[in-house]
């Protein structure tokens, strides 16, 4: 693994030269009294270091060694006792190759010198308010020794620019991760299709996917999971997952595991008590035919937009066809008449954060796709209880997402192997 953490670090720092940039560990979060949360380090410093720990500061200097720069938590055998092990000043020199390493107590002393003399800082501004005083504590310390001759950065870059281009285009290595966190989702979604039963709670089936997800070794979800029953699967964000599934409802799973700090991203709607009913499949079907062209329209040099369109094109006629929406479907689109049963876009990209990064825009227009790049590609119709529709589509949510992966040909489906069309579905639910 360190290979590829140190190919990384080179890549940044050419691309920041003549620069340095400096980037603090996650927060710990406290959840109530002295619980914290449980840790997760920031993407990009994992992206970059591997290194896991809280209370740390990477800073990587184009300009001079040392270009890698590691401020950790000291060894504390008396913490550690309580806490567990810390790699401390010699891990972070042996384990994590820093070319230098301090306490973290030292930050405030050594980070000028490390500012010294380099015209750009790449620092993310804004995002942790008590560590930009400390940052710009330290910008004031070089500018105070600029009668000395010593020049500090006149410029302010946001580190995104560099880090979130390099982590858009995913490297072999981490699409072995990302396939691994895709099939773990994918037995996941499978096993829950398997074991739900009317009657069952919504939680009762989150927990069959968390039994999967912990036992073959995926550290935690992804996002919170979505287990959506009947109405529930018509609210986008649904997360209290406590209702009780009836015989003849819809059950969306919108769930995936994150594995190696890399996400996967899957839905899939299926009948609790394992056959559609001719409205629910109706409706799915629209889902589905929408998904596969928006599928198909993904390739090098498309852009989000236009794979969101070929979406918006089937549901908008499809709606208009079942007597949901007034036709005709070019004038339903021009207007917009989809809109209150798909609100939300079809894609975004994927990789260490769910929603991850990497810049949708170039210069005011939409991003042409490219190898690489991995992406949802998730349509969805949601009627509500209230909706205008006819009463018998009302309190129908459908969403269909997989894990897309540009390939030089076309696209690779990374979550494939999860049952999607009606009949493999329903199949899949009576297994
Ligand atoms: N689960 C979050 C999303 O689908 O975007
Ligand atoms: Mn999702
Ligand atoms: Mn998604």
């Amino acid at each position: 693994m360190m290979t590829d953490f140190k190919a990384r670090r080179q890549r940044a720092l050419d691309a920041i030269h003549p620069g340095v940039m400096v980037l603090p560990a996650a927060p710990v979060a406290i959840r109530n009294n002295d619980v914290e949360h449980d840790y997760r380090q920031d993407s990009d410093v994992h992206y970059l270091t591997g290194f896991d720990e809280p209370e740390s500061v990477v800073v990587l200097n184009s300009v001079r060694e040392p270009h890698y720069t590691l401020f950790v938590r000291p060894r504390d055998p008396e913490r550690e006792t309580w806490d567990g092990a810390r790699a401390g000043v010699d891990g972070a020199l042996e384990r994590f190759g820093a070319d230098a390493a301090h306490p973290i107590a030292a930050l405030a002393d050594e980070l000028p010198r490390l500012l010294e003399d380099v015209p750009s800082l790449h620092y993310r501004l804004g995002l942790e308010r008590r560590f930009d005083e400390r940052v710009l504590a330290a910008l004031d310390r070089v500018r105070a020794r600029a009668k000395l001759g010593v020049a500090w950065p006149t410029r302010i870059v946001e580190p995104g620019a560099v880090l979130h281009e390099l982590r858009l285009r995913k490297s072999r290595e981490e699409l072995e991760l990302m396939r691994r966190a895709i099939s773990i989702t994918a037995e996941g979604h499978l096993e829950a299709m398997a074991q739900t039963k009317p009657g069952m709670f919504e939680y009762e089936v989150e927990a069959v996917l968390r039994a999967v997800f912990s036992r073959r070794g995926a550290e935690r979800h992804a996002y919170s999971p979505i287990v959506g029953s009947g109405p529930n699967a018509t609210v986008l964000h649904y997360r209290s997952n406590d209702r009780q599934m009836q015989a003849g409802e819809l059950l969306l799973i919108d769930a995936g595991c994150e594995l190696g700090y890399y996400a996967s991203d899957i839905t899939r709607t299926f009948p609790v008590s394992g056959s559609f009913s001719k409205e629910q499949r109706e409706i799915y079907e629209i889902v589905l035919d929408a998904q596969l062209a928006s599928i198909e329209a993904t390739r090098p040099g498309a852009t989000l937009d236009e794979i969101h369109a070929k979406s918006v094109e089937v549901i908008a006629a499809g709606l208009a066809r079942l007597g949901i929406i007034a036709g005709p479907p070019p004038e339903a689109v021009e207007q917009q008449r989809y809109k209150p049963y798909f609100m939300h876009k079809t894609s975004h990209y994927l990789g260490m954060d769910v929603h991850d990064v990497g810049a949708y825009f170039v210069e005011g227009k939409p991003r042409a796709l490219e190898p690489g790049m991995v992406l949802t590609v998730e349509p969805g119709i949601y009627i509500g209880e209230r909706a205008a529709a006819p009463e018998r589509y009302r309190g129908i949510g459908v969403r269909i997402e997989d894990d897309v992966l540009v390939s030089p040909e076309g696209r690779i489906v990374l979550s494939e192997a999860i049952p999607k069309s009606a009949d493999d579905v329903e199949r899949a639910c009576r297994a």
